[in-house]
């Protein structure tokens, strides 16, 4: 009964930050039949469309008018290849669980990746990335069902039009398409990426894509808080790009500031280092506050709503502005 759709449904633990919300209608289809006869009936109806994923990277209104979305899809299956295994899978499998399955049969690729909530559907739409990988190194396709009319497509990853958490799918693709499975490319062939921060002292000489998955699990369990205890999105900012010159007359006045050269020769800074600079680290101010373990995290202490939200972030933003005439962008989505 994957089509049937709930009325009035509460969205509430459906998003990490948790954030009150109900939607008038939700479905979660688990099957390609079932998500295109709900799609075909939201055209028809002329219900606004809300798709969801695991609701890691969203920022949910109270109410939520039409129909919310989310794609069961969880099937997901292993095609050899030479030295290099295919991997089919559905939007809804978890992306974590997922990461140590493949870890855990020796396969190289997502080990970075490991413990970043949510489903797979949502990980291309911000291009996923942490430790020195990004989710657009592995994919090989992803595909899709048209909104209008529930036709298929699958996109190349040049189609993606990847960049840092960026893809079509923020930009011409966004609200036109459903993702509803990935086809990542891994390997059998050794490949550790340990050059981000401490990864290398975490792990042995010669580490198994396990021993590195579970390496980036502990990093990220002493920096990041668990949504099931504190509800956040993880990284609310995205690290801004500056001109090579603007980061230049930074680094004269604070020489131990982080950062990274891109290769079109702009400069990418640590959004979490300009907030605690602020004096923002443990800041709290009604019923959300700046992480006092990883300042590019927003967390909510329950009670508050998306509008105070933006509001509490506006003041971070303002602030990083006035001190160092960065303007921070948000990271997750408003829904
Ligand atoms: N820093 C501080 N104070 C802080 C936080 C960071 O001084 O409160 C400094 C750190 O010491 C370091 C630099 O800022 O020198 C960068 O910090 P970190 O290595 O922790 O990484 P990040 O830039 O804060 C990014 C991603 C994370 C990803 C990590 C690891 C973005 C927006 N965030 O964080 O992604 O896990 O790198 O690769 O790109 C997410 O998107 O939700 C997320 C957690």
């Amino acid at each position: 009964m994957s089509d049937s759709i709930l009325a009035d449904h509460d969205l509430s633990p459906a998003n990490t930050l948790g954030l009150p919300c109900r939607a008038e209608r939700f479905a979660a289809p688990a099957t390609i039949g079932s998500l295109r006869r709900l799609l075909c009936l939201t055209a028809e109806q002329n219900w606004p469309l809300t798709v969801l994923g695991g609701g890691s990277n969203l920022i949910l209104p109270e109410y939520l008018p039409g129909l919310v979305l989310q794609p069961m899809l969880r099937h997901w299956w292993l095609e050899r290849q030479g030295s290099g295994v295919l991997v089919h899978v559905g939007a809804g499998v978890e992306w974590h669980s997922l990461v140590m399955a493949l870890a855990g049969r020796g396969l190289w690729g997502t080990e970075n990746l490991a413990l970043i909530p949510g489903l797979c559907g949502a990980a291309p739409i911000q291009n996923v990335g942490a430790y020195g990988v990004e989710l657009g190194e592995v994919l090989e396709a992803v595909q899709v069902l048209f909104v209008e009319d529930g036709r298929s497509a699958v996109l190349t990853p040049e189609e993606c039009a990847f960049g840092y958490r960026d893809s079509i799918f923020k930009g011409e693709l966004e609200g036109r398409v459903v993702i509803t499975g990935l086809t990542l490319r891994l390997s059998r062939v050794a490949s550790p990426r340990l050059a981000y921060g401490d990864l290398a002292q975490r792990v042995g000489p010669r580490p198994s894509p396990l021993e590195v998955a579970e390496a980036v699990c502990a990093i990220r369990r002493e920096k990041l808080p668990d949504p099931a205890e504190l509800g956040n999105a993880g990284s609310f900012f995205k690290n801004p790009i500056v001109e090579r010159k603007q980061a230049e007359e930074m680094l004269s006045s604070w020489p131990a500031m982080p950062y990274f050269e891109l290769t079109d020769g702009r400069v990418k800074l640590a959004a979490g280092w300009l907030i605690d600079r602020c004096g923002l680290k443990g800041w709290r101010s009604g019923h959300f506050g700046v992480h006092d373990r990883q300042a590019l995290v927003l967390v909510h202490f329950g009670g508050g709503s998306a509008a105070e939200l933006l509001a509490f972030a506006d003041r971070v933003v303002a602030q990083v502005q006035a001190r160092f005439g960065v303007v921070l962008e948000r990271e997750p989505r408003l829904a």
